[in-house]
C-alpha cells in the first residue's frame, strides 16, 4: 500500500500514532486507497510500527460493517505492531552483527597474509643477503668493497629487526592464547640490562638499579622487550657518560617500573604521540623506525598495565611502566 501522505498508512506515519476510521466512505483526512475502496471496507484502525527512528511500516485493521474501537482494543493492536516491529529490528540488527564479523574475519585474514608475506618473503631474502655479505672475504677486498659490505649489513639487520618488530606488533592483537607466567621483574631487567651492556660501555653509561627485592608479577614473555625497548631508548637518547637510573615500587596493587635517563626529555606535546606507530620526533644522528614504544605499549595493555613517560626534574625523561603484581601463590 502506498504510504503517501494521502493515504491511511501515510497518514498513520505522519501522525506517528493510532488513526481510527469510523466511515471510510466520509473520510476527509485522506483518500480511501483503492485496495481498501475494493473489499467494501468501512470502518478500521492503522497503527504506526515505529522502532527508535527506524519506520517498518503501518499495521491496519479494517471491516466491511461499521464498527467502534474500543481502547483497548487499539492498545492490542499497537502491542502486536510493537511485538513485529522489534522481532523485524532485531534481526536486522543481527544480520548486521553477521555481516560485520565476516568483513571482520576477511580484514584479519588479509592482515595475517600481510604478516606472513613480510615474514617469509621480505624476511628470507633479506637474511640471505645478510649472510651473504658476512660470509664474502673482506680480505682482498678493496677498501670500497669492504665499505660496500658492511654497510650491505648494517642495512639488511636494520630491515630484518624492523620485520621482526612489525611482525611481532600484528600478532599482538589479543591477550587470547598468550601463556602468562609468575616472574621477578628484577630478574628480567637485570637480563635486559647485561644484555645491553656493550652499548652502555661503548657510550660510558653508567646504570644504576634502585630498590632492588622481590617483584613478582604475571607476564608474558615480551614483557623483556617492554623493557629493552625503554632501556635502549634511555641508552640511545642519553648523553655519552651519563647515568640510567632504574628502579622498581610497590604502588599497591601494581608495581612501578621507571628508567630515568638525562638526555633531552620528551617535549609535552610529544608525551603521547611517541607511543603511536612510527612517530619519532625529530633528531637527527638518532636511527629508528619508531615502533619500540608502540610495541611497548600493546604489550603492557595486554598485561593490563600502564605505560607514560615523564620529565625527569633534574633534565630528561622517566619513562613509567605500571604492571599488576601476580596474584597467584609462590610456585
Ligand atoms: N629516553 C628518551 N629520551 C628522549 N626521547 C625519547 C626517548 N625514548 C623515546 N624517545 C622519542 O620517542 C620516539 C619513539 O620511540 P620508539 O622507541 O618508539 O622509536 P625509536 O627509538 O625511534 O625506534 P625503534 O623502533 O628502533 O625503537 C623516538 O624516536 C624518540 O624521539
Ligand atoms: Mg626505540
Amino acid at each position: 500500500v502506498e504510504a503517501s501522505k494521502a493515504s491511511q498508512a501515510g497518514y498513520t506515519l505522519d501522525k506517528r500514532c493510532p488513526v481510527v476510521v469510523k466511515d471510510l466512505r466520509r473520510e476527509t483526512r485522506f483518500s480511501a486507497p483503492p485496495l481498501l475502496k475494493d473489499h467494501g471496507v468501512v470502518s478500521g484502525v492503522s497503527v504506526p510500527m515505529i522502532y527508535g527512528e527506524e519506520v517498518y511500516g503501518v499495521l491496519g485493521v479494517h471491516t466491511r460493517s461499521y464498527r467502534e474501537f474500543t481502547e483497548s482494543e487499539i492498545n492490542f493492536l499497537q502491542a502486536i505492531a510493537n511485538t513485529v516491529t522489534m522481532a523485524v529490528a532485531r534481526r536486522e540488527a543481527e544480520e548486521k552483527l553477521h555481516r560485520y564479523a565476516v568483513e571482520l574475519e576477511r580484514s584479519n585474514r588479509l592482515k595475517e597474509l600481510f604478516t606472513d608475506i613480510m615474514r617469509h618473503d621480505l624476511h628470507n631474502p633479506l637474511a640471505v643477503i645478510k649472510g651473504i655479505s658476512e660470509l664474502l672475504s673482506e680480505e682482498d677486498a678493496s677498501e670500497e668493497v669492504t665499505l660496500g659490505l658492511r654497510t650491505i649489513n648494517r642495512n639488511a639487520t636494520r630491515v630484518l629487526r624492523m620485520i621482526d618488530d612489525a611482525s611481532k606488533l600484528a600478532k599482538l592483537g589479543s591477550a587470547d592464547g598468550l601463556v602468562f607466567d609468575r616472574k621477578d621483574l628484577w630478574e628480567i631487567m637485570e637480563n635486559v640490562v647485561s644484555n645491553l651492556r656493550f652499548r652502555t660501555d661503548e657510550k660510558e653509561m653508567r646504570v644504576v638499579l634502585e630498590n632492588k627485592g622481590e617483584c613478582y608479577a604475571d607476564v608474558h614473555p615480551s614483557i623483556e622487550d617492554v623493557f629493552d625497548n625503554i632501556v635502549s631508548n634511555a641508552v640511545k637518547y642519553g648523553p655519552k657518560k651519563s647515568q640510567i637510573t632504574i628502579g622498581i615500587k610497590d604502588s599497591g596493587d601494581c608495581w612501578l617500573v621507571s628508567v630515568k635517563d638525562t638526555g633531552e626529555g620528551v617535549p609535552d606535546e610529544y608525551k603521547e604521540v611517541i607511543f603511536n606507530r612510527f612517530t619519532r620526533m625529530p633528531k637527527k644522528g638518532v636511527k629508528g623506525t619508531g615502533l619500540g614504544l608502540a610495541i611497548a605499549k600493546r604489550v603492557v595493555e595486554l598485561h593490563r598495565g600502564k605505560v607514560w613517560v615523564e620529565d625527569n626534574p633534574s633534565g630528561g625523561s622517566v619513562f613509567c611502566v605500571e604492571i599488576p603484581k601476580s596474584n597467584r601463590r609462590n610456585q
